[in-house]
């Protein structure tokens, strides 16, 4: 009876609501703010430790070390890399998102008990991904193994479209004055590449589980990847950070034309994703390249715009008359910053994190203009991918989560601030040590092997490090959530 209650509550109301076969008020929308599901913390972090950053340190000292690669090594690369994106990246996004956008907009979420569903699932195809492609490795056509990939597959699709239909209700209901209107067309184009990432990742996994095969088609899963971090990742980045950096930060508010932004961004991405599936050969590789270089440059205008990193503009409190502190309760706020240091030095974290992004930026102009003149793009695309979610994507969560998380479920300040720090300094070292031994291999000089080795010792042990990182956060949060809540006294 309770599983009934669940799936009627879970999928089949929704459903039937959005499908038009409910009755109006048959079903009345939610007057108060669901909390945070914290099955999404709690799944995420589980993906990153396991098949995410403890795939990608076994993965990397094999490598780095140049240690023999058994048959698994290739399908483990293909579940870390869904891990990481799906799982680690896309739970976070998908339960900080399903918090934050009914509150910018007002509009509580419509159905609640739809997130226990989404986390389970995102859970469940991570796990049947690494079980269902780890042992077709070892017995390729084995209709187990199969079955649970292709299980995998449905089910990571099925907690995407359960993710798209609680949101687009809650940006469909926005009013248009409210704070969500400005980054809409980010979230718009979020909804989209969930929509495009979630049917080729479902599509080629169910068709790797009718071959039997262990390993999915590499193009259309990479696609899937490179559309998650484009579509995905940095629309819904730049969103928050205009939204949320202002108050975490003291930035200047957004005063120059994001929305015509947004358009340019997405018309820059589909410039480059789209014609090497249109015309294959020179002309898509040059139409590609000129997306490529447009893609670059509007990263490099949003990292100036957003001014975290040069801080040319006055911050908004310059414009306030702030009541003064009371000093008797606090010590002094940190300079510039509106709070103590209970959440030690995130903004550090997601300043490298925007530091990555310019970089990465810049590298895709480069390539763009490379790939224009007809020549052969410098920067390989492991390393760019890697620095927009090792570097990038990675630091701006190590930062974002410790910043925002406490406050979401009632806790003034983290458990430890220099835990924060710790796996900053981690994250930071990982990101780097994943991506320029990659990046600077072409380069490096051939009269110095010894630079070529030490360099793959770095990358080796790159993927120890990230799991440090998010082990530092997962304590930390651990810690954070076993306090007292505020106002509350501990027993
Ligand atoms: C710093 C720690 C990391 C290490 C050591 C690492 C290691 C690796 C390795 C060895 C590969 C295979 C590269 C190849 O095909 O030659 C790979 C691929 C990949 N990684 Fe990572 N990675 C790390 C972090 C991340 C993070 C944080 C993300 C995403 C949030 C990520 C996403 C991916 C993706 C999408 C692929 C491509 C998968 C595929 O081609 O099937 N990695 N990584």
């Amino acid at each position: 009876m309770a599983q009934l209650a669940f799936f009627w509550v879970s999928f089949a109301r929704p459903f039937a609501r959005f499908c038009g076969h409910m009755p109006a008020g048959s079903d009345p929308i939610p007057r108060a703010h669901a909390p945070l599901a914290q099955g999404f913390v709690w799944t995420a972090l589980a993906a990153a430790l396991s098949a995410g950053f403890g795939a990608a340190a076994l993965l990397a000292l094999l490598l780095g070390f140049e240690l023999p690669l058994a048959d698994w090594w290739l399908p483990l690369v293909q579940v870390h890399g869904f891990a990481q994106a799906f799982g680690w990246l896309g739970l976070f996004i998908m339960g900080v998102s399903l918090y934050f956008v009914p509150r910018f907009s007002g509009t509580p979420l419509r159905w609640p008990a739809l997130q226990q569903a989404i986390w389970v699932l995102t859970g469940a195809a991570m796990l049947g991904r690494l079980t269902g492609q780890l042992w077709l490795s070892g017995e390729p056509g084995n209709g187990a193994g199969a079955g649970v990939l292709g299980l995998a597959g449905l089910a990571g699709g099925l907690a995407v479209l359960c993710y798209l239909l609680l949101l687009a209700s809650a940006l469909r209901r926005a009013p248009r004055h409210q704070a969500i209107t400005q980054v809409k067309p980010f979230l718009l184009t979020a909804l989209c590449g969930w929509l495009l990432a979630g049917a080729l990742g479902t599509g080629a996994a169910l068709r790797a589980a009718l071959r039997g095969e262990a390993l999915l088609e590499a193009p259309w899963h990479r696609l899937s990847l490179d559309l998650f971090a484009a579509l995905v990742l940095l629309p819904v980045a730049f969103a928050f950070s205009l939204r949320t950096f202002p108050l975490y930060l003291r930035l200047a508010p957004a005063r120059w034309p994001v929305r015509p932004f947004a358009l340019f961004y997405l018309a820059a991405c589909a410039l480059d994703f789209l014609p090497p599936l249109l015309w294959p050969g020179a002309t898509g590789l040059t139409v590609q390249g000129l997306g490529k270089a447009l893609k670059g440059g509007a990263l490099l205008v949003f990292v100036w715009n957003l001014d975290l990193l040069l801080r040319r503009k006055l911050p908004w409190t310059a414009e306030q008359e702030l009541p003064s502190q009371p000093r008797r309760f606090h010590p002094p706020t940190r300079p510039g910053m509106p709070d103590y240091g209970e959440f030690g030095h995130f903004e550090r974290l997601l300043q490298a994190a925007y530091l990555c992004l310019a970089l990465a930026g810049l590298l895709e102009l480069w390539n763009g203009i490379a790939a224009l003149r007809g020549t052969d793009p410098p920067w390989v695309p492991d390393a760019l991918r890697h620095l927009y979610l090792a570097g990038f994507g990675t630091l701006l969560l190590l930062g974002m989560a410790p910043r925002m998380i406490p406050g979401f479920v009632g806790r003034r300040r983290v458990a430890h601030p220099w835990l924060v720090d710790l796996s900053g300094g981690l994250g930071l070292a990982a990101a780097l040590s994943r991506v320029a031994p990659v990046a600077l291999a072409p380069f490096l000089p051939e009269a110095y092997p010894a630079l070529a080795t030490w360099s793959s010792y770095l990358f080796g042990v790159s993927g120890g490090l990230g799991w440090l990182a998010v082990a530092c956060l997962a304590l930390n949060l651990g810690a954070t959530l076993a306090a007292p809540r505020a106002g509350e006294k501990a027993a």
